[in-house]
């Protein structure tokens, strides 16, 4: 099967045209998910699918997962988050203003990719912003790549990020969970290319360097993987679909104002 791809703005993952997920099958399928992968994330325009045939299609990726302290759509949808923003919201959006990788202060079964659906879209505002760690790395000069050989790094959901939530997590009358804390490698290998795995929002310390380089290290890359070269910022059009695999793919929210937005958000492992 071949489906009509085009990539994003600098090279971030690529749209997927003429597609419909109604009319979905297991070739459709098997051709999405090598596309996810190589790609990293991919862009479906225009969907607007019921609950159902987007918990579907959900379950061809992957299997779907109970988010932690979010509930579910409803009982037959406890996979589907519903992602709420109200006109007289006033603090930042959910993971907002830091690049991060959903989970990455879970240990090796995190869940490995995130799927939102656009329900109520604000016109000219609320883009979600996509970096591209196989790019990131891919630019990196071959010193930093012979440097982070075989680094690791702590991540936390107390991390840089954890402000935004705890102040979300306030606002939705959720009683905030202990933090949690995970290590990884860095530097991942996903379809057969390395990637950068560093989430800024959720990084605290790099490990396996050289002690005295550590710091200078984590900041090098947190600034490089921000840089506009590798950033798309997806305009977001009512009944999108947005797919990406948390282990190539770093995205945070942009700041809405004054306005409602809905989400409906699958995580997949
Ligand atoms: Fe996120």
């Amino acid at each position: 099967m071949n489906l009509s791809i085009s990539p994003g703005k600098n090279n971030v993952g690529a749209y997927i045209n003429n597609i419909n997920l109604r009319s979905l099958n297991q070739d459709l399928a098997t051709e999405i998910k090598k596309i996810l992968n190589q790609y990293g994330v991919i862009f479906i325009k225009e969907q607007n699918l019921d609950p159902e045939t987007y918990q579907n299609f959900a379950k061809t990726i992957g299997q779907p997962v109970v988010y932690p302290r979010l509930k579910g759509l409803d009982e037959k949808f406890p996979f589907i988050n519903v992602i709420e923003r109200k006109p007289d919201d006033k603090n930042l959006s959910f993971g907002s203003s830091w690049l991060h990788q959903d989970t990455s202060y879970l240990s090796n079964d995190r869940p490995r990719y995130t799927m939102l659906m656009g329900k109520e879209i604000p016109a000219g505002q609320g883009n979600t912003i996509f970096s591209s760690g196989f790019n990131a790395y891919d630019k990196l000069p071959d010193d930093i790549k012979e440097k982070i050989k075989g680094a690791t790094a702590v991540f936390s959901s107390a991390g840089p990020i954890a402000v935004t939530r705890l102040e979300r997590e306030k606002e939705m009358g959720i009683k905030s969970s202990e933090s949690m804390e995970a290590e990884h490698p860095i530097v991942i290998t996903v379809d057969g290319k390395k990637t950068l795995y560093v989430s800024p929002g959720h990084l605290m310390k790099i490990k396996n360097v050289k002690e005295d380089e550590a710091e200078y290290l984590k900041n090098y890359l947190v600034d490089h993987v921000n840089k506009e070269e590798f950033i798309f910022s997806y305009e977001w059009t009512k009944g999108d679909i947005c797919l990406w695999d948390n282990l190539s793919i770093l995205h945070m929210a942009s700041e809405i104002k004054n306005c409602r937005r809905v989400m409906h958000r699958i995580t997949i492992k």
